[in-house]
């Protein structure tokens, strides 16, 4: 027989993930806090249409359901995240039994179908009580998110085997705190560079924790957005450069290296911080993997008035982008890791997310979904995944971004990355077509993809 040239290693982990507050609903029940996320989409005009994550895909009361779902596709792994506020209400001290109760019976119910979980500790949704004693700008918050890791070590490593301190810090600082779309909402460029380096050190005091309690794995998730030059010019060089150490090093640096990118300093001015040299003996930390979340690239230029980084990303004629305004750009995710070997080393790494936003058709009266546009994204990216382990890459597996159709954040519930169609006013499921190609990719382990 000969072998298909799109068949992964065997072994590779085929996956799907999600986060708590974009799916759970039900985000004060059973004595949980509120969290900024619970706080900002009830603040009028945060949201588009006003949505908020009180009902969401009622995940809390339907997860026996939604692990169903995941069952049908085959997929071996599922990343979800903890919503800090469920767990520990006022922030430290009291644990709220309930909470942790919830995580515990999902663990459970993923193991009994053959599914491994894996937990992300933070996605995002800070307990309001932490945000009001300042949030990721209080240095405190290493100390909270140590605690609170810890709880979720002795509660649940007995039988999570994979864990992750944060998702995306980029996205926390620079839409919470730089540009304030996302939550906490605020606008400065003196908090963010301060927010960034906290949630660092949050993750390291996360690692130390877990190697004194826990037994498996830990690692740290980033976003990374390949940047690439409009033109040659020194100016669209140095735009390009500054932009891909904002996004690209200003997390991975301090975690991997001990260090930052020089050119944070030249974007951020007076406002980047004189940090003490011990601080990087936390942020730094042995991981034992680290998640990569790959959804498009940026063509960047100068523009000198751009706040804070002068650079702009430039659209790119005759290409698809997805109803995000994302490019599809697949060469990219093989770029991405490729670089992300040379500067970091052998790290195993797992695409934690990786999916598009596009417009679906109603579910037909056959009970069909046709998704062309997501279905092609799917597997440009795995093929662009394949070639990244053919040229040496050590990657482990790969999460699809989403198991179903959630509360895209501030974008609301308009912006649909499920494999699986969400019906919002039933709570129906359907799977898409997508979601029927990723179960053939799962089988097959990669081969399908030759047809
Ligand atoms: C986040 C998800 C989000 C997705 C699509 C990532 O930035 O981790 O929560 O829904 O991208 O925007």
């Amino acid at each position: 027989m000969t072998r298909a040239s799109f068949r992964f290693p065997d072994g590779f982990h085929w996956g799907a993930a999600t986060s708590a507050y974009q799916i759970e609903g039900s985000p004060l029940a059973d004595g949980a806090g509120p969290s900024i996320w619970q706080r900002f989409t009830h603040t009028p005009g945060m949201t588009a249409n006003g949505d908020t994550g009180d009902i969401a895909c009622d995940h809390y009361r339907r997860y026996k359901g939604d692990v169903q779902l995941m069952k049908a596709l085959g997929l071996h792994g599922y990343r979800f995240s903890i919503n800090w506020a469920r767990v520990l209400p006022e922030g430290p001290g009291r644990v709220n039994p309930k909470g942790l109760d919830f995580y515990s019976r999902l663990v459970d119910e993923l193991l009994e179908n053959g599914i491994v979980p894996h937990a992300t500790l933070f996605h995002w949704d800070l307990p309001a009580a932490l945000d009001d004693r300042g949030g990721w700008l209080n240095r405190d918050s290493a100390h909270w998110f140590a605690e609170y890791a810890q709880v979720m070590f002795k509660a649940l490593d007995d039988r999570v085997p994979r864990w992750g301190t944060l998702n995306e810090p980029w996205v926390v600082t620079d839409g919470g705190y730089l540009h304030g779309a996302l939550a906490p909402g605020h606008r400065s460029k003196y908090e963010a560079p301060i927010a960034a380096h906290n949630l660092m050190r949050a993750s390291g005091a996360g690692i130390q924790a877990y190697r004194a309690h826990g037994k498996h794995e830990i690692g740290v998730v980033f976003n990374i957005e390949p940047k690439y030059p409009h033109s040659d010019s020194a100016e669209d060089l140095a735009a390009t450069r500054r932009a891909h150490a904002y996004m690209n090093e200003q997390f991975a640096d301090p975690a991997l290296l001990g260090s930052y990118p020089p050119e944070l300093q030249e974007i951020f001015g007076d406002a980047w911080p004189d940090f003490p040299d011990d601080d990087f003996k936390l942020t730094k930390q042995e991981v034992d993997f680290v998640g990569i979340n790959y959804y498009t690239r940026a063509v960047v230029k100068q523009q000198a008035d751009a706040y804070p980084l002068q650079a702009v990303p430039v659209g790119q004629p005759n290409k698809t982008y997805t109803e995000t305004g994302w490019e599809v750009f697949e060469q990219g995710l093989t770029d991405t890791l490729i670089w992300f070997k040379q500067r970091y080393g052998d790290i195993p790494l797992y695409i934690t997310e990786n999916g598009s936003a596009f417009y679906d058709p109603p579910v037909a009266e056959n009970g069909e979904l046709d998704d062309p546009l997501r279905t092609s994204y799917l597997r440009k990216h795995l093929k662009a995944l394949h070639r990244a382990i053919e040229a040496g890459v050590n990657l482990k597996g790969y999460y699809a971004w989403s198991l179903m159709d959630n509360l895209e954040w501030s974008l609301g519930f308009a912006k649909r990355f499920g494999l699986y169609h969400v019906d919002f006013a039933t709570q129906q499921r359907t799977p898409k077509a997508t979601a029927k190609l990723y179960a053939r990719v799962i089988e097959s382990n990669g081969a399908v993809l030759d047809d």
